[in-house]
């Protein structure tokens, strides 16, 4: 009979807890159905028996010192041995729901590239070489798998992607191309607790194309092939240039659309700002890099549809979005260590 109680009571602080972890937690806490302690709780969420992983994604990514080490625990609990990194995230991001917030996510990657290559060591140079591609391989999920995402990275793409970001090295083609080809066949399972798939906190909008460009001292309109990548627009004369022409910084800049002779025309500009050049820069026929001299960039895209298709990539890339400024600060950490 006590038994029964017992698990009645049990069912009802799960229930508590799906519809608030925190209050759940202290109802089990308070019942001695749960000892208050960061293993006890993180036990408990691992196993996760009868709990919305919405809420066990919740309570672990809770800014708390409390919580914290509840997350550390319950990543503890995960073993990664001889995994690789596909595998491992496939049972992590399957255990509970990644949160939304770009804060949280990035304490719970951490945790978990802690984790992984504490399990492997060797494997990579350091836990941001692990965190970095943890997030590449979410992305490419996205971008093979997701049917809105039109074009589909290769093999040789994703590998070229991932150059340097092993503390400068390259990591051995190998494993990228292992890692490419699991996702490839099969894209990762998460809990889809609220319906919606991480796809839009996840989706990378970074994009590369034609586009006309209107220069700046002498009014003509030039071809140039534009990428946009890590909050800045790079303009190549030819796709295969190694080095831009130039290079747009997008941080502090507004685009509009504009009307203009040429069709399809949108505009890059300073706002509250009429004469401010643009930070920018460019590199002359001789090959000298100099600052550009723009107060305002005027484009324009070969179809309509390509055009609003780069003004909602450019306004995502504008619009501070935290997730990206989280992953670019880690890059450029990864990237300065070959100099040093
Ligand atoms: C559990 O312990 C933490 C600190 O160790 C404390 O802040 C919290 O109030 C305790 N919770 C309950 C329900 O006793
Ligand atoms: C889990 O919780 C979320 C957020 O509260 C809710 O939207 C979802 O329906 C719940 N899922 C299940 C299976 O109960
Ligand atoms: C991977 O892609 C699938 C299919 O688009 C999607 O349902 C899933 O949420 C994605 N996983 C992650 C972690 O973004
Ligand atoms: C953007 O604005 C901030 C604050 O005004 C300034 O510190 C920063 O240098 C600006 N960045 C660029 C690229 O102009
Ligand atoms: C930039 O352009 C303005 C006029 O558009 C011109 O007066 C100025 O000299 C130019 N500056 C440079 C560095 O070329």
């Amino acid at each position: 009979k006590k038994n029964m109680q017992r698990n009645k009571q049990v069912a009802m602080g799960r229930k508590k807890f799906n519809m608030d972890p925190k209050k759940g937690i202290q109802f089990l806490i308070e019942n001695d159905l749960l000892k208050n302690t960061s293993d006890d709780i993180a036990q408990f969420l691992y196993k996760g028996e009868g709990l919305n992983k919405t809420a066990i994604g919740d309570y672990l990514g809770e800014r708390d010192d409390f919580n914290i080490k509840v997350l550390q625990a319950f990543v503890e609990l995960h073993e990664f041995t001889d995994l690789n990194l596909v595998q491992a995230l496939r049972q992590f991001l399957w255990s509970f729901r990644l949160p939304g917030e770009a804060q949280k996510i990035d304490r719970m990657m951490e945790t978990f590239a802690q984790r992984y290559c504490h399990c492997n060591p060797g494997v990579f140079q350091s836990t941001d070489t692990c965190y970095i591609l943890s997030f590449a391989i979410i992305m490419l999920n996205t971008s093979l798998h997701n049917p809105n995402v039109k074009d589909k990275p290769t093999v040789e793409r994703f590998i070229s992607m991932n150059r340097g970001i092993n503390d400068g090295g390259d990591l051995p083609e190998d494993l990228l191309r292992n890692l490419y080809e699991s996702i490839k066949n099969e894209p990762f399972k998460i809990p889809e607790d609220d319906g919606n798939d991480l796809t839009h906190t996840f989706f990378n909008p970074d994009r590369e194309g034609w586009l006309l460009k209107l220069g700046g001292r002498v009014k003509t309109w030039k071809r140039r092939w534009f990428i946009l990548t890590d909050n800045c627009l790079y303009y190549f004369e030819y796709t295969t240039d190694k080095e831009p022409r130039g290079i747009i910084p997008l941080e502090n800049l507004s685009i509009k659309e504009v009307e203009d002779k040429k069709p399809n025309c949108f505009e890059l500009f300073i706002p509250d700002s009429k004469d401010q050049v643009i930070k920018a820069c460019k590199t002359e026929a001789d090959g000298r890099v100099v600052e550009g001299n723009h107060t305002f960039y005027r484009i324009s895209a070969p179809t309509a549809e390509e055009k609003e298709e780069w003004m909602k990539s450019i306004k995502a890339a504008i619009s501070r979005d935290p997730f990206y400024e989280m992953l670019a600060a880690r890059k450029k950490k990864v990237s300065s260590m070959k100099r040093h």
